[in-house]
C-alpha cells in the first residue's frame, strides 16, 4: 500500500519525483483524482496542513470528507478504531491523519485497505512538511545539495524537526540544531546533525535559518523563561541584520511573533513562510496523486 507515514525511508529518487510532480501539478492541476474521495481525519488542531491537503485534493478533482474530533461521536466515547472503520465503510480512497500520539498513522494503516498519509503524529513525524520545505529551498536556491540548514527552537517536541533531520541529509543538506539543553532532543547524539547551544555559532555559514515554535501544549510544565529564550534563541532584528544577505528564514507555522522571530523579520521578503504554505498545496497534490494512483 502506498502509505506516506514518514520520510526516513524516502530515497533521493522518490523525493525528487515528488518535488517534480508537485511543481508540475501546481502549474497545471489535472483532474487525476476525479471520482475519488479523500478523508481528512484530524484529531489535533491544524490550519495549514488540513486546509492544504483538502485544497490539494479538490484541485485534483477529488471529493473531501472532513472529520474533526470536536462535534463528532468521539466526543460520545467512540474509539478511534470504530471511527476509522466507520469512515472506511463510507467508501474512501485515502485517509489523511493527524494525531497527538506518536505512531497512530501506522496503527490506522493496519486497520484499513486504503493509503494513509501522515499529517503529523505527536512529536514523531510530519513528512509532507519536510517535503514542502525541500521544495521551497530548491525553488529559492535552485539546488539542495551543499546547503546548510540551522534548525532552532523547541526541538525536543518537534515532529517537523524529526522529519527534516531524517530527509535533509538524503538530498545533501548539512543539518545543524540549536537549542537550550532543556529543548534538545534526548537522542540528538544518534542524529546526523551538528548540535549547538549557542545560536550565533550555529548560524555561521548557514544558508537557511529554520525556526520552530515553543510547543507549550506538548510540555509537562509550562515554559516560563520567555525573555531569556528570546534573547538567546530568537531571530531578533539585530541577529537578522548580522546574517549574510542571501540567508533566508523559514518556519512551518504557526508563528509566535516576537518570540521565535521579530515581527519585522516575519514580514521581510527573505522570510519564506508563505512560499512554504503555497508549496504545501503542491506537495500534497503530488502525495495524494502518488498514494491513490500508483
Ligand atoms: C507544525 C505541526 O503541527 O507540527 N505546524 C504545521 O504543521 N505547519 C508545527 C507546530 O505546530 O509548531
Amino acid at each position: 500500500m502506498p502509505n506516506l507515514l514518514g520520510v526516513a525511508d524516502c530515497d533521493l529518487d522518490f523525493i525528487t519525483y515528488l518535488l517534480n510532480r508537485a511543481e508540475t501539478l501546481a502549474a497545471d492541476p489535472q483532474p487525476v483524482l476525479a471520482g475519488k474521495t479523500v478523508c481528512s481525519l484530524f484529531v489535533e488542531d491544524s490550519t495549514r496542513t488540513r486546509l492544504s491537503f483538502e485544497h490539494a485534493a479538490k484541485k485534483l478533482g477529488a471529493d473531501v470528507l472532513t472529520f474533526t474530533a470536536t462535534g463528532s461521536s468521539m466526543a460520545k466515547g467512540e474509539t478511534l478504531y470504530d471511527t476509522v472503520q466507520t469512515l472506511n465503510a463510507m467508501g474512501i480512497d485515502a485517509i489523511v491523519v493527524r494525531h497527538r500520539e506518536n505512531g497512530i498513522p501506522f496503527q490506522i494503516a493496519q486497520w484499513v485497505d486504503v493509503p494513509v498519509l501522515n499529517g503529523g503524529d505527536g512529536s514523531r513525524a510530519h513528512p509532507t512538511q519536510a517535503l514542502l520545505d525541500l521544495l521551497t529551498m530548491r525553488q529559492h536556491f535552485g539546488r539542495l545539495n551543499g546547503l546548510t540548514v540551522t534548525i532552532v527552537g523547541d526541538l525536543a517536541h518537534s515532529r517537523v524537526m524529526r522529519s527534516l533531520v531524517s530527509c535533509l541529509p538524503t538530498v545533501g543538506i548539512t543539518v545543524r540544531l540549536a537549542a537550550p539543553l532543556s529543548l534538545m532532543p534526548d537522542d540528538v547524539g544518534s542524529m546526523q546533525v551538528q548540535a549547538f547551544t549557542d545560536l550565533d555559532e550555529a548560524l555561521e555559514g548557514a544558508d537557511v535559518v529554520y525556526l520552530l515554535r515553543i510547543q507549550h501544549e506538548r510540555m509537562a510544565d509550562r515554559f516560563e523563561n520567555l525573555p531569556a529564550y528570546v534573547d538567546a534563541y530568537g531571530l531578533t532584528e539585530e541577529r537578522f541584520a548580522r546574517l549574510r544577505d542571501d540567508v533566508v528564514v523559514m518556519h512551518p507555522g504557526p508563528v509566535n511573533r516576537e518570540v521565535e522571530m521579530a515581527s519585522a523579520v516575519a514580514d521581510d521578503p527573505r522570510c519564506l513562510m508563505l512560499n512554504q504554505v503555497r508549496n504545501g498545496v503542491a506537495i500534497r497534490m503530488a502525495a495524494l496523486d502518488w498514494a491513490i494512483n500508483s
